[in-house]
């Protein structure tokens, strides 16, 4: 039986777009919430293989998607790097950080992969229960959004201390990136090899980044470990999501070797059909909001992306993680909205 988003990696078209939201696994789905009570710690939670297998399915069941996340989070590889890693309840991660090429030479100098034997026992269970039709990927986050999480400890305004380092410390700035270049590879190559289709590689904070440091920090590392994946898999399907890129877009299309590329909902569709679509297939990019509020609202968002998409290589998604408030309604409408 093929799998639809699969195909669309591999470059073909299809009337119906296959169909899969960043975060689907999450706290908008009750039997998410009731799971998560069940571990003590998101952490824990991730390297749970029962509760993960549990969380990737859940939204599989309910929705019908066409793929299935891992249910894991970017900053298992700081973890397994060494970092202490945490999640304060209620707010998010916390890492203790690491500021200078001192504090990297406390981290091991690569990825403990038996650390996250937790998270490839998952991905065993879940290949072995999923679907057929259904598409299962892994991912990781990109080298420079995971270390904006690295130096700074946690999520901050404007990424300022990790841009301040990679201006004012590149010999330090640019070690961490290798470091995360090498553990990205690693892990990626891991999770292939026991049972995701396809990886998606998060950079979150790609946005924030100007021209000269875009390609540096973007798109470079990227690439880098688009080759080492591939060095070891020659067929590995890969998204990149260079999550608020704009005009930046088309370049990163042109020039990383990615199999698809996710646009964030500030991309206007037309402009990535004439722009990006051309190059390869992309995937995107409804505004989360634009899913709570539903309605008028949501059928017009929809009708925009769909209009310019569809027919055309393209995985429908969001443009940025689910959240918490979504209204499940809100969710089946937009599926029959799709899937007409
Ligand atoms: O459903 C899925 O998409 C799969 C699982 C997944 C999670 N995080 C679970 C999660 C994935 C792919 C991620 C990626 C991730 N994690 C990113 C990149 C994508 C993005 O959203 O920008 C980033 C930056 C992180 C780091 C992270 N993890 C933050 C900043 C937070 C706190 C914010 C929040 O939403 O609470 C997390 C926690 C997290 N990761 C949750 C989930 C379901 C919520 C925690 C909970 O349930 O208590």
């Amino acid at each position: 039986m093929t799998k639809p988003l699969l195909d669309v990696l591999a470059g073909k078209a299809s009337s119906v777009p296959p169909v899969w939201l960043m975060r689907q696994a999450g706290r908008y789905l009750p039997e998410y919430r009731d799971l998560r009570t069940r571990a003590s710690g998101f952490l824990n939670f991730c390297y749970t293989p029962e509760l993960a297998v549990e969380a990737t399915l859940q939204p599989i069941r309910r929705f019908g998607f066409d793929a299935a996340i891992l249910f894991s989070d970017i900053l298992v590889v700081p973890d397994a790097l060494g970092q202490k890693v945490w999640f304060e309840e209620g707010e998010g991660p916390r890492l203790q950080p690491v500021t200078d090429l001192a504090g990297l030479a406390g981290l091991k100098a690569s990825v403990d992969l038996d650390h996250l034997e937790p998270v490839f026992e998952t991905i065993r269970r879940v290949k072995a229960s999923l679907p057929p039709h259904v598409t299962f990927l892994g991912f990781c986050g990109a080298p420079w959004t995971v270390a904006t999480y690295m130096i700074a400890g946690r999520g901050v305004k404007d990424q300022v201390p990790a841009r301040l380092a990679a201006y004012q410390d590149p010999r330090f700035f640019s070690a961490m990136i290798d470091l995360i270049v090498g553990a990205s590879i690693d892990y990626l190559s891991a999770q292939l090899e026991n049972g995701v289709d396809a990886v998606q590689i998060f950079d979150s904070w790609a946005g924030i980044l100007p021209p000269n440091e875009f390609e540096r920090w973007a798109v470079e590392p990227v690439e880098r470990i688009v080759k080492g994946v591939r060095a070891r898999h020659p067929h590995a399907r890969i998204i990149g999501f260079p999550r608020g890129a704009g005009s930046f877009y088309r370049d990163y299309a042109q020039g990383i070797a990615v199999d698809a590329v996710g646009l964030d909902w500030a991309v206007d569709p037309a402009w990535a059909a004439r722009e990006v679509q051309v190059v390869k297939p992309v995937q995107g990019n409804l505004d989360p909001l634009a899913l709570v509020a539903g309605g008028d609202a949501l059928y017009r968002a929809l009708d925009r992306i769909l209009d310019a998409l569809s027919g055309k290589p393209f995985i429908f998604n969001l443009g940025h993680g689910i959240v918490p408030q979504t209204p499940i309604a809100h969710v089946e409408q937009m599926l029959k909205r799709i899937r007409g």
